[in-house]
């Protein structure tokens, strides 16, 4: 691929490390001209990081702090955005995001799972609501969100999750039926279990027990889930909305202990 996003501006949260920081490559590659890179707290090395990849590719990379979890820092990190007159943004990706410990439903933190859903729901909804008004404005733009299979097939132990993503997949179909009368399309991206930290600190014995599931054999690499949502943010797919792409080498989990 190249030149697939030559001249757009886009929002990538999650960007210092993982799927977002991959994204935030890919984007720059493919010609996206400024990337603003989110993460959560100020951090040299994310800085660096960030002027490294777009002195490689000859684009504008500008970090941009916020939690996403405080919507007053999101509000802030909003509008630091829209200071900068000369970088209107068209694409959102809504990439950052936690995992939760394991444990059974009978067992779960309620206060645990709450804290979850303020990140990988509400930030991510909260954020979108925000930038959208901007697309709106433009009558223009593509959001991506980074959902998951566990949305859709569930996942062992992790009811806060599974339910959290399901939410979001369904929010972006609800989003994209609101928005596509404006030109401005909305999907996401389900990633099935890719190698990041989020799932480094997992039992390996139990992630070797996964790997009959995928037809492919293997695990995501962080690669392959930013190519894909470089393809939904683009104009390759300009006829692409309210549509869940999984990207996970073909899972198919049993029906039992998932
Ligand atoms: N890896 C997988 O197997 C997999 C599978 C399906 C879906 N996903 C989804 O893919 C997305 C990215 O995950 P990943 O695998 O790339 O995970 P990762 O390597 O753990 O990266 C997560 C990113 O989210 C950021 N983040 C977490 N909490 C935040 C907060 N409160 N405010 C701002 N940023 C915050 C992190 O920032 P810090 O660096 O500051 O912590 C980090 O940059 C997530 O939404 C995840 O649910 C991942």
């Amino acid at each position: 691929m190249s030149d697939l996003l030559r001249g757009h501006c886009a929002v990538v949260t999650g960007a210092r490390r993982g799927i977002g920081r991959q994204t935030v490559e890919v984007f720059a590659r493919e010609g996206v001209r400024v990337v603003y890179a989110c993460a959560r707290k100020e951090d040299d090395a994310f800085a660096a990081d960030m002027r490294s990849i777009a002195e490689k590719y000859g684009v504008s990379v500008r970090p941009v702090y916020f939690d996403i979890s405080d919507e007053a820092a999101i509000v802030r990190g909003v509008r630091e955005i829209r200071s900068q007159k000369d970088a209107v943004p068209d694409i959102l990706v809504n990439c950052a995001g936690i995992l939760s410990r394991p444990c059974r439903f009978s067992m779960m933190s309620i206060q645990e799972a709450k804290r979850l859903f303020d990140v990988d729901f509400w930030g991510q909804v909260i954020l979108t609501q925000h930038l959208s008004k901007i697309f709106h404005r433009q009558r223009r733009g593509s959001i991506v969100f980074v959902t998951s299979i566990a949305g859709m097939d569930g996942f062992f132990a992790s009811l806060d999750y599974v339910a959290c993503k399901a939410a979001l997949n369904a929010a972006v179909v609800q989003m994209a039926r609101e928005l596509g009368e404006v030109h401005v399309r909305v999907n996401g991206i389900a990633p099935g279990l890719t190698k990041t930290d989020m799932i480094a600190h997992q039992n390996p014995a139990a992630m070797e027990m996964l790997k009959p599931a995928i037809m492919l054999g293997r695990f995501g690499k962080k690669q392959e889930i930013a190519e894909a949502i470089a393809f939904l943010a683009s104009d390759a797919a300009s006829y692409v909305t309210g549509q869940i792409l999984r990207v996970d080498g073909g899972t198919h989990p049993p029906k039992a202990n998932w």
